[in-house]
């Protein structure tokens, strides 16, 4: 048994996985999301004491499921990319365990983990390409194998999920954003929704800007504040536009990369994944470029501990181990960048 500890940002999680079959056993999760609601966005002084507070209880269940820890033959841990503060409590966790029952660590890539998120109780699937939608990242990757894994886009500024996140917030409507937006941009008929640039519409190369598309929303909603309070049918057709030009950005970039592109699999992974009108259009342009989709299960989209242990189920097989005494927290990212 192998057990996999993700704790990168705003969610403490544990999860067991068979070495052997590869089989998701147990895994639990404890969100901060209500913690942090109230700042907009995630506070990680506050992160880290909550990991401090919930990776013990989490511990302490998987303890309970197993009987003792001796099952255990490895911890593969989230190391980078995230905050600092909250990995390091994961870390600090992975290093007790492992030097108390004497197994080996394993470091793992947060990127490459959600990659991870589509093979879980699946059996891989390589060569793939993949959009990475997440709250840190918006990366188009290149995965020969699950050695080679090559970044060939990414935003020039913000990401996909934190534009959510801000547009949520500027609308004074919590944290996490995306599934707000998402149910508010539902209510509104498509051809109302507001219209916005759409970003680098003239940029040759392949990568993503958020950043001016944020700034529109802002000013829209200021524009609004000038008229009287925000109703909330322009609340939906602000989401609503947002939420369908940022999915054009996506799609002019996938549309290029996939034309220039032998792969001809597409995973869709990243908390950002979960959003039914992104699955619906990247579904679209899949079946126009005759390429298959692959989908993380709904749960597994955001942050999770099974992506992270099915990713250690694959290093251990390879031996793939990092010394207790030299695995520290990374501020790098360890995919190259091609692009
Ligand atoms: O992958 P994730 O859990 O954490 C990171 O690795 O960053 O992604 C979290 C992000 C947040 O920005 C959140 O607002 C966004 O995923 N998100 C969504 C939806 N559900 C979560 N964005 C759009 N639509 C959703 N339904
Ligand atoms: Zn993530």
């Amino acid at each position: 048994m192998l057990l996999g500890i993700e704790s990168s940002c705003d969610d403490s999680a544990l999860a067991l996985t068979d070495l052997c079959s590869a089989k998701l056993c147990w895994h639990s999760k404890i969100s901060q999301e209500s913690a942090h609601s109230p700042y907009g966005g995630v506070v990680p002084e506050l992160a880290s004491r909550l990991h401090a507070l919930n990776l013990p209880l989490l511990a302490q269940r998987a303890k309970d499921f197993l009987g003792d820890f001796h099952a255990l033959k490895a911890i593969a841990i989230t190391a980078c990319p995230g905050l600092s503060v909250t990995l390091l409590e994961g870390l600090m966790l992975a290093k007790a365990l492992a030097l108390g029952l004497k197994i080996p660590l394993i470091s793992i890539d947060h990127l490459q983990a959600h990659i991870f998120s589509l093979f879980i109780d699946r059996p891989l699937v390589f060569p793939l390409s993949v959009l990475l939608v997440s709250g840190g990242h918006t990366l188009i990757i290149e995965a020969h194998s699950p050695k080679d894994m090559k970044i060939v886009a990414k935003s020039m500024d913000d990401s996909l999920g934190e534009s959510f996140d801000k547009v949520s917030k500027m609308l004074g409507l919590g944290y996490p954003g995306g599934p707000v937006v998402e149910r508010l941009a539902k209510a509104c008929p498509p051809q109302e929704a507001l219209n916005f640039t759409l970003p680098l519409k003239d940029h040759k190369g392949l990568a993503f800007s958020f950043s001016g598309l944020k700034n529109a929303v802002r000013l829209a909603i200021l524009q609004e504040r000038e008229r009287g309070s925000l109703s909330e049918s322009f609340k939906a057709r602000l989401c609503a536009g947002f939420q369908k030009t940022a999915t054009a950005h996506l799609l002019q970039n996938l549309r290029r990369h996939l034309a220039n592109s032998p792969i001809k699999t597409l995973g869709l992974v990243g908390g950002v994944s979960a959003n039914a009108y992104i699955r619906e259009c990247i579904n679209t342009l899949c079946e126009e470029f005759g390429c298959g989709l692959l989908l993380a299960p709904l749960e597994f989209c955001s942050d999770n501990a099974a992506m992270v242990a099915r990713l250690g189920v694959e290093c251990y097989k390879n031996k793939d181990f990092s010394p207790i005494h030299a695995l520290d927290i990374s501020p790098h990212t360890y995919l190259p960048y091609v692009g």
